[in-house]
């Protein structure tokens, strides 16, 4: 049973699919907390109805951003969290985090990276013209939305799609993925090749080729 830190800046509904898939089995762990850097996110309250600690972090409190992170890296240590994920969280991970965290931080991006990374992936995708979006789960390194992917999955953009259909459309897949991206980094079925992602079968044992 792995234990999972998720840093958070809103809704949380990614969160929500995470915590339901730990509590139905399918994630072999259990998120221990969560961390906001937004007072008023619901994602915070999502947390306390499941029974998980909850915690606010101000970056207002700290002076500067690597302070912050240094911060969030002491709590998640404290709690012995062995993976973060990232869900809506709206800030960039600093060095503090990666070094406490190294290759066990996750994120999910609404686009099918390498495209469209940074802010309103699914306005981006609109506004490009392309036929066909998604999201994409990947581990984090120190650029924004660049590291190596663990899963993506991809959904049609239809003629009328308004900004709200496409993002609907996609979060379906994202609550879908992301737990399935936890699970099998709690199987230890992961192995980071350079920029390309192994998935290992479930019978595979961590040496094996
Ligand atoms: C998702 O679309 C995710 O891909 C992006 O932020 C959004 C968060 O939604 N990183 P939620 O807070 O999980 O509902």
């Amino acid at each position: 049973m792995i234990r999972i830190g998720v840093l958070i800046s809103g809704n949380g509904s990614n969160l929500q699919a995470i915590l339901d898939a730990c509590r139905e089995g399918r994630i072999p762990g259990e998120v221990v907390v969560v961390l906001s850097d937004k007072a008023d996110a619901f994602g915070l309250e999502r947390a306390r109805r499941a029974g998980v600690e909850a915690i606010h972090v101000d970056p207002a409190a700290y002076p500067t951003r690597t302070a912050f992170d240094a911060a969030l890296a002491e709590l998640l240590q404290a709690r012995e969290v062995d993976l973060v994920c990232l869900a809506g969280y709206m800030r960039l991970v600093r060095k503090p985090m990666l070094t406490a965290f190294p290759d066990r931080i996750l994120n999910i991006h609404p686009s099918l990276l390498p495209a469209f990374p940074g802010l309103d992936a699914q306005g981006q995708a609109l506004a490009y013209g392309v036929k066909v979006a998604g999201c994409t789960v990947h581990f984090v390194t120190a650029g924004m939305d660049e590291g190596p992917i663990i899963l993506q999955a991809a959904v049609p953009v239809l003629e009328d799609d308004t900004h709200e259909d496409l993002r609907a459309r996609i979060q379906a897949e994202e609550h879908r993925i992301y737990p399935e991206a936890v699970r099998l980094f709690a199987e230890g079925r992961l192995r980071i090749e350079g920029r390309r992602v192994r998935i290992l079968s479930p019978t595979a044992q961590e040496g094996d080729s």
